[in-house]
């Protein structure tokens, strides 16, 4: 489809009553669930900082396990450390870069070679570059660390997610997908053919992740796993670090003023984890608790297709 027939098309799907109730929606608490998570067992990505620091402590607080996925070595002791020495859990540890290709696929192997039951898995890793940066791989960053880093772990875990009966796979999107305004470019998702901007590069990651859930979905039916995303909050963190002095400065002087406590987004991913509440549900957006319409070119179920082979090819998977 061409670029301004595509415009055309989601032009027409978008809602005004959707816009509203998103800003409705950010100005709400997250629902809280108060049952305990005793010797489950959650694996989450990126728990050295930020959203995955507060999330994994919030369910070592109720009792759970954690396995972390991280890149950091020294981060992950001091964390485990901190997080035995408080609760009576244990927290372990795998170390990778989740830009890395071949730390993907053999976190993504070794997790699905646990003989314990992964309870709860959470995608949080994430990044914000304002300029583009290729991987070892010559793949663009952000796209591979939010998406394809999610979607290889995800397909490599199916089966034995599915022969659980039971788990739950949580995303941790964004609103940002927003700024994917018009859709993903599936000519050009290593950004090398159009100038390259932080917000969109962003948001294209985030509505890659959304669209595959589309798909995701199809494959988990009737089968006890449930794959949801979520808005964690506009919430202060160390998010944007990677990038130069100009931007780290306004992030502490302007945006961090007005952003509230990540302890709301583990509120909210700890809700979504437990909750008997929303047992079955799945493929759903959610903004913190609350169910949301995610914007539409989330819901393009062709795009989602195409992308999913194209996903296919960039992790080597394709038979
Ligand atoms: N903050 C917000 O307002 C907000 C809003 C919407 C969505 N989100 C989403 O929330 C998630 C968490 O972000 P945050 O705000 O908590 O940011 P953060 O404080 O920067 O935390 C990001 C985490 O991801 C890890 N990470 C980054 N790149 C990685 C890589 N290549 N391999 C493995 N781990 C990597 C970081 O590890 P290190 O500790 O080693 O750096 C850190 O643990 C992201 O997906 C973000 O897009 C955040």
């Amino acid at each position: 489809m061409k670029k301004n027939e595509k415009f055309f098309k989601y032009f027409k799907e978008y809602q005004w009553s959707d816009i509203f109730a998103m800003i409705r929606n950010n100005r709400s608490d997250p629902r809280i669930c108060y049952d305990d998570f005793k010797n489950k067992l959650v694996v989450i990505s990126g728990a050295t900082s930020g959203i995955g620091y507060h999330t994994a402590r919030k369910y070592a607080s109720h009792g759970a396990n954690l396995l972390c996925i991280n890149r950091n070595i020294e981060k992950s002791e001091a964390l485990c450390r901190e997080i035995e020495s408080e609760f009576d859990v244990k927290c372990d540890f795998k170390i990778a870069d989740l830009s890395v290709l071949k730390d993907i696929n053999r976190v993504a192997e070794e997790l699905a070679s646990l003989n314990t039951p992964i309870d709860v898995l959470i995608h949080n890793a994430g990044i914000y570059l304002t300029k583009r940066e290729l991987t070892v791989d010559g793949l663009e960053k952000v796209f591979v660390v939010h998406h394809l880093s999610s979607f290889i772990i995800n397909h490599h875990l199916q089966e034995k997610l599915k022969s659980q009966e039971k788990a739950r796979i949580i995303m941790v999107s964004s609103e940002g997908h927003r700024f994917a305004a018009w859709g993903l470019r599936l000519d050009d998702l290593n950004w090398g053919k159009r100038r390259y901007s932080g917000l969109k590069s962003y948001g294209s990651a985030k509505l890659a992740q959304l669209l595959s859930m589309t798909v995701f979905v199809e494959h988990f039916k009737n089968t006890g796993v449930t794959i949801n995303s979520m808005h964690p909050g506009a919430v202060k963190t160390e998010t944007g670090q990677e990038n130069g002095p100009v931007y780290r400065w306004f992030k502490r002087n302007f945006f961090d003023k007005s952003l509230k406590s990540p302890e709301i987004s583990a509120e909210a991913l700890y809700y979504l984890g437990v909750s008997k509440e929303i047992d079955s549900v799945s493929g759903k957006f959610f903004n913190l608790t609350t169910e949301e319409i995610p914007a539409p070119p989330a819901l393009d179920k062709k795009v989602a297709y195409e992308l999913w082979e194209k996903n296919l090819e960039f992790a080597g998977l394709k038979k």
